[in-house]
């Protein structure tokens, strides 16, 4: 039995790069019933249970995920098991986690932040739905190394592997109960490919796409059910491109389970039907 050697955590925030954040910003507060609040050149898009920063720069990239341990406990325990496995930590630059934080950047670049875990503001449309900001996904052209990072660097738990021929093509980790709160697609490039947000259950996803209509927000992928992680999803984009996804009962392991392997097909994206394969 893989025994888990560091503390829980739970994705916390995102920050996202964009040409013009004032209007990426009134996007979020409409689509996703978020406060949006300044913080210097930074805005801070907030609802309860997620939370978008948005910086000036290059559309479409991830200036950092955020991901929160319970206390400053688990945080320190946390830095000295990343340290310790050669990992080289620099400052945080969340303007939401408090100075106990720390950053540390992926073979790819992206930035993870680690701190502890923060309250967001809520938001300012009562009819806003449940969704908290759940996992993020990147899509890279070197994935092996990327999931040797994770699992030996961070610390971080691979759930399910997609395979061909038994090259990887998408990996999904977990950092507690949740099936994943971190996934890979392996593609041409290195990028940032969605952040998911988790409602719960299946009739919210009905409310969200309603909800999502009466702005002319079309529905990009789904409704369907992923294969691994079992949840019930659909996609859209912001206006910049980014993808978004709305999650519902993704699904919920122990740390014994066995590490699922699927075959990369579409039905594994989508039991449903038709899947995006990023490669
Ligand atoms: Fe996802």
């Amino acid at each position: 039995m893989e025994q888990r050697t560091i503390a829980e955590l739970r994705l916390n925030h995102s920050m996202l790069h964009t040409p013009n954040p004032s209007e990426l910003s009134a996007f979020y507060k409409k689509a996703l019933g978020m406060n949006v609040t300044r913080h210097g050149e930074k805005y801070i898009c907030t609802n309860t249970e997620r939370c978008i920063v948005l910086a000036e720069g290059k559309p479409k990239t991830l200036g950092f995920a955020a991901y929160a341990c319970k206390n400053a406990g688990e945080l320190e325990q946390l830095r000295q098991k990343i340290s310790a496995s050669g990992g080289k930590l620099e400052q945080s630059p969340s303007p939401v986690f408090d100075e106990s934080a720390f950053s540390i950047r992926d073979p790819d670049g992206n930035t993870f932040v680690f701190g502890v875990h923060t309250e967001h503001r809520n938001g300012t449309d009562a009819q806003a739905l449940p969704g908290r900001l759940q996992h993020v996904a990147f899509a890279s052209d070197e994935p092996e190394k990327l999931l040797s990072f994770y699992t030996n660097t961070l610390g971080f738990l691979l759930a399910d592997r997609v395979e061909e021929e038994g090259i990887l093509k998408a990996s999904f980790f977990n950092t507690d109960s949740e099936h994943h709160s971190l996934a890979i697609f392996t593609a041409a490039e290195k990028r940032l490919d969605h952040h998911c947000f988790e409602a719960i259950e299946w009739n919210a996803i009905r409310d969200w796409a309603d909800y999502l209509a009466q702005y002319e927000i079309p529905l990009q992928w789904g409704p369907g059910r992923h294969g691994p992680g079992n949840n019930l999803f659909f996609m859209i984009r912001d206006p910049d491109g980014n993808w978004l996804e709305i999650s519902a009962e993704l699904e919920i392991i122990t740390l014994d389970r066995p590490i699922g392997l699927w075959a990369h097909e579409q039905k594994t994206l989508n039991l449903w039907g038709q899947a995006f394969l990023r490669s």
